[in-house]
């Protein structure tokens, strides 16, 4: 099993023991609730890294005070049976009086990708939350790599782009969506999903492939992209945008020669928010 850490100086004798001998060190950072899709986060780093550290910690600062934090399912048993099975070293999971103790009052803030009018523009407080905690656990655990997943594409982005601004030393490692076999993405947040909505969920996904299937085919952006959200709201969802957008600066696109095209979305089925992406 892996040894767990809870404060930071536990934190640190433990990643100092696991990098003896040069031995190099990956994160993955989470908020528990761990699914095949966080699994295969943890797989990939140990095929990269010698030790691998998986943190748990769902972060306050990122949700606002109409989201889920008090309801986002919390899971630590069997998280940690999947991370046994799975080989990872260590556990990083502190409280919140840990990762931000009393007067706490400092933010990391950053624009280009975590300003491109996506998820920015409907979570406003999203990305300077994500980027304070990333920040803070890239200096807690100073790992050499640390991997996140393309499912939540525009934090992969602003995660990327933070540790080359601030020379955190840290390689951010971008790896594919893991799906449920009918094209769900994979999420944490999938369990909110009432079953009848749950058999709904996978339009999302038949959507983009839609769309891409004829953006490569050559069709007009525009009449394409409305076509997608027309599928995706005749469903029963209530759509926050589905763009197609510039795949490594997030800058709006109008055409396939504007590309490597991303399709990204975000959509509302009842109370919960899905989002998703896929490259055309
Ligand atoms: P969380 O939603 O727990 O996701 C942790 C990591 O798993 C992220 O990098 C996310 O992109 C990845 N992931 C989630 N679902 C995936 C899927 N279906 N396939 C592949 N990877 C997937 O994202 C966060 O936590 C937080 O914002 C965090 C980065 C931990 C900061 O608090």
């Amino acid at each position: 099993a892996p040894q767990i850490a809870r404060t930071l100086p536990a934190l640190r004798r433990a990643v100092d023991g696991l990098r003896a001998r040069k031995a190099t060190v990956g994160l993955v950072p989470t908020m528990g609730a761990l699914h095949d899709g966080h699994i295969a986060l943890v797989r990939l780093a140990l095929r990269r890294c010698d030790k691998v550290v998986v943190s748990i910690f769902v972060n306050p600062t990122q949700f606002a005070p109409t989201e889920d934090f008090g309801a986002y399912p919390r899971t630590w048993k069997s998280d940690l049976a999947k991370l046994t099975e799975a080989g990872a070293d260590l556990v990083w999971n502190p409280d919140a009086k840990v990762m931000y103790p009393e007067g706490f009052a400092t933010k990391i803030v950053t624009e280009g990708p975590a300003t491109a009018d996506l998820e920015d523009r409907f979570r406003p407080h999203f990305f300077g939350g994500v980027a304070t905690v990333v920040g803070k656990l890239f200096t807690q655990v100073r790992p050499d790599m640390a991997f996140f997943g393309e499912k939540d594409f525009q934090q992969l982005k602003v995660v990327t782009r933070m540790a080359r601004d601030l020379d955190l030393g840290v390689k951010v490692i971008g790896a594919t969506t893991v799906r449920e076999r009918d094209g769900l993405a994979m999420s944490s947040r999938n369990v909110y999903l009432s079953p009848e909505d749950r058999a709904t969920a996978p339009v999302l996904y038949k959507a983009m492939k839609e769309t891409a299937k004829r953006l490569k085919a050559g069709e007009d952006m525009e009449t394409v992209l409305a076509g997608g959200a027309a599928m995706i709201t005749a469903a029963g969802f209530v759509l926050d945008y589905f763009e197609a957008r510039h795949s490594e600066t997030l800058a709006k696109v109008s055409s396939m020669k504007d590309g490597p095209v991303r399709l990204i979305l975000a959509a509302k089925l009842g109370k919960t928010r899905l989002i998703d992406n896929i490259g055309v």
